[in-house]
């Protein structure tokens, strides 16, 4: 796959996409969004990729947010389509069957955090930066911000985040829970591996199935998340991998998990 502004590689079962416009800190702009559908759209059709690690090119930035330029200037009717285009990019992202993880290595601020926490997981390096800055620009979140923020940490941390448009560094970032890990930079990309290929090891379709139950159930009162569950726990207990894994212990073997 050739992007102009990704880059994408394998490693062990694991994709990683990597925004790359470094000059302009990962900005995203029209042609980020639409590659990045793209290579998602590519990763559902291929079985050998069971995880995801999402990351920006440099030193500096995971992504310092949507491309201001495109904001410069326009209307109400493109205004609403611009974040509706981004929102639907992020939602395809947290309902991808297989587990995204976003290794941010820099800023994350404006659509930058909001690609970060429609990832599943996040891991930071230390220089990271979080935050939603949109109010200095006479702006607000459009691509899921005001809604995933307050999910992920709690109202009034978010709206701390959102009013002022000020930043947290990655060890906050961790304390609120808004990432699971932090390293040291040089050692982002190797934790984002490693975790990765722990997701890879286990069984994929009860991995797919736990994520959708998690997304599913927090919308949901407890008793309905606890049917949704149930009715995929049915779902997963037929399956091979279930056989196999249930085997494979009985056996004091390792299971040997095919995703069927
Ligand atoms: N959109 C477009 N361009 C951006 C950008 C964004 N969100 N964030 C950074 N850039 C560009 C800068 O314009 C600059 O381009 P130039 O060299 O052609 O002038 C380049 O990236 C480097 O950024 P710069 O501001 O010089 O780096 P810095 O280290 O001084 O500051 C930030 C880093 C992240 C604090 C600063 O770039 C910033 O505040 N960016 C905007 C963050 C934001 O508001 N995001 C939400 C957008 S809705």
């Amino acid at each position: 796959m050739q992007f102009e502004n990704l880059l994408v590689h394998d490693e062990g079962g694991v994709r990683w996409i990597t925004v790359n416009r470094p000059a302009k800190l990962n900005a995203l702009n029209t042609s980020v969004i639409a590659e990045l559908g793209q290579a998602l759209a590519a990763l559902t059709v291929d079985a050998s990729v069971r995880a995801v690690v999402l990351t920006g090119a440099g030193e500096k930035a995971f992504v310092a947010g949507a491309d201001i330029g495109e904001f410069v200037g326009i209307s109400a009717d493109a205004g609403r389509e611009l974040a509706r285009r981004g929102q639907r990019l992020f939602d395809a992202i947290a309902a991808l069957p297989k587990p995204i993880i976003a290794a941010v290595n820099g800023f994350a601020l404006g659509g930058g955090c909001e690609l970060a926490m429609a990832c599943h997981l996040r891991v930071a390096s230390a220089n990271a930066r979080f935050g939603q800055p949109e109010v200095k620009l006479g702006l607000m979140p459009g691509y899921g911000g005001t809604q995933r923020l307050p999910r992920l940490v709690g109202r009034a941390r978010a709206l701390e985040l959102l009013l002022t448009g000020g930043t947290i560094d990655a060890v906050t970032a961790h304390a609120w829970g808004l990432v699971n890990k932090v390293v040291e930079p040089g050692e982002l990309r190797g934790t984002a591996q490693k975790l990765a290929e722990e997701i890879v090891a286990v069984a994929p379709l009860a991995v797919a199935r736990c994520m959708e139950a998690v997304a599913v159930g927090l919308e949901l009162p407890l008793e309905q998340g606890q049917q949704h569950e149930a009715m995929l726990f049915g779902l997963c207990s037929a399956t091979e991998d279930a056989r196999e894994g249930t085997a494979a212990f009985l056996e004091k073997r390792p299971a040997r998990f095919t995703g069927k």
